[in-house]
């Protein structure tokens, strides 16, 4: 492992006004978000919806990496330049989704283990002759009125995420290490900041005991929010606030970026909530974006898998990287999204 050029990606990703573009969706997620605008989920329609989004002019402004899903890395565009050397052509980083999806933890009602750990190092390997210079792992942790998650369900997932970091850096990926507290449920904004800091807690234990260089690694943390059910819904300013004091507590300020998941927020909430982090002043770490479905919803509807409307969609995309790289510097207002 060499520890500059892990920093030096790291801090690329999320240099000046820049973040991630969550385009990792494994095949059964694809076809959901395909449904919704009935698109029929053949390999040629992902391969041309992902093509849509990379060739999109203008993103590489405020797009420092994009995560692919393996079928992606292995793409091409239509004149068959592959994508992990189309992104890099265009100083966007090529990273790879490596976790294989979340299971239910034995003898743990309820609470879920991600998996992927069997054959890491030797898929890493691959990953990087492919060209993927970062990776994303992503840990899945519910909250119930009552006993979710557990503590030991919260310890099985921080030991998974460890035991891939580590194996990243070996390999020379930056790892973004994804510990994401879910917003579905009736709790409100009190008890996500409990389990968040539980789960942060966890997780920075686990990367210190697997030897894990906080320099030479990304944070993807869930925004400390109230439930999707909850009827106390907190304020913008609230949420940043009290996102800001959890990490704070708990993300050591050698860690060179947080970049957040949207994990279900409306496209204009998730930058407004980036937005009044960011304005609260300088932290010790860059404050930014790794979204999914915050960047591609808008995408999506103005695609609805038809050429004619390509222009459009990428104009959506620029928009919402736009709108967040001005986030990143606390410089949106809500007024742009009409303006814009
Ligand atoms: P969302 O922003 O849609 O939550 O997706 C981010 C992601 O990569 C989840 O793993």
């Amino acid at each position: 492992m060499n520890l500059d050029e892990l920093k030096s990606v790291a801090n690329a990703i999320v240099a000046r006004q820049k973040g991630v573009l969550a385009a990792d969706e494994s095949s059964p997620t694809i076809k959901k978000r395909f449904d919704s605008i009935q698109v029929e989920s053949t390999e040629e329609n992902r391969r041309r919806y992902r093509e849509i989004l990379f060739t999109a002019d203008g993103i590489e402004r405020y797009v420092g990496g994009v995560i692919l899903f393996d079928e992606t890395l292995r793409q091409c565009t239509r004149e068959g330049v592959p994508f992990p050397k189309l992104l890099a052509g265009r100083g966007i980083i090529p990273g790879i989704k490596v976790d294989q999806g979340a299971k239910a933890l034995a003898l743990c009602p309820g609470d879920k283990v991600t998996e992927g750990l069997d054959g890491l190092r030797e898929r890493l390997a691959e990953y990087k002759q492919l060209g993927a210079q970062f990776a994303k792992w992503r840990a899945v942790i519910e909250i119930d009125e009552r006993d979710l998650p557990s503590a030991f369900g919260i310890r099985a997932n921080a030991h998974a995420l460890a035991r891939y970091a580590a194996l990243c850096q070996e390999a020379g990926l930056v790892p973004i290490v994804e510990p994401e507290v879910l917003m579905d449920g009736a709790h409100g904004i009190e008890r996500c900041e409990v389990v968040t800091a539980q789960v942060l807690q966890a997780v920075f234990a686990e990367l210190d005991f697997h030897r894990v260089q906080f320099e030479g690694m990304l944070l993807k943390p869930n925004m400390v929010i109230a439930g999707k059910k909850s009827v106390q819904q907190a304020g913008v300013q609230a949420v940043a606030e009290t996102t800001i004091r959890c990490l704070k507590r708990y993300v050591p300020a050698a860690v060179p970026g947080i970049v957040f998941l949207s994990g279900g927020q409306s496209a204009e909430d998730a930058t407004d909530h980036l937005n009044a982090m960011n304005a609260m002043g300088a932290h010790p770490w860059q404050v930014s974006f790794s979204y999914g479905r915050a960047l591609q919803a808008p995408v999506l509807a103005a695609w609805r898998g038809q050429e004619i409307h390509v222009a459009a969609a990428q104009r959506a995309l620029l928009k919402r990287c736009r709108l967040n790289g001005l986030a990143r510097d606390g410089q949106y207002v809500r007024a742009m999204e009409e303006a814009a």
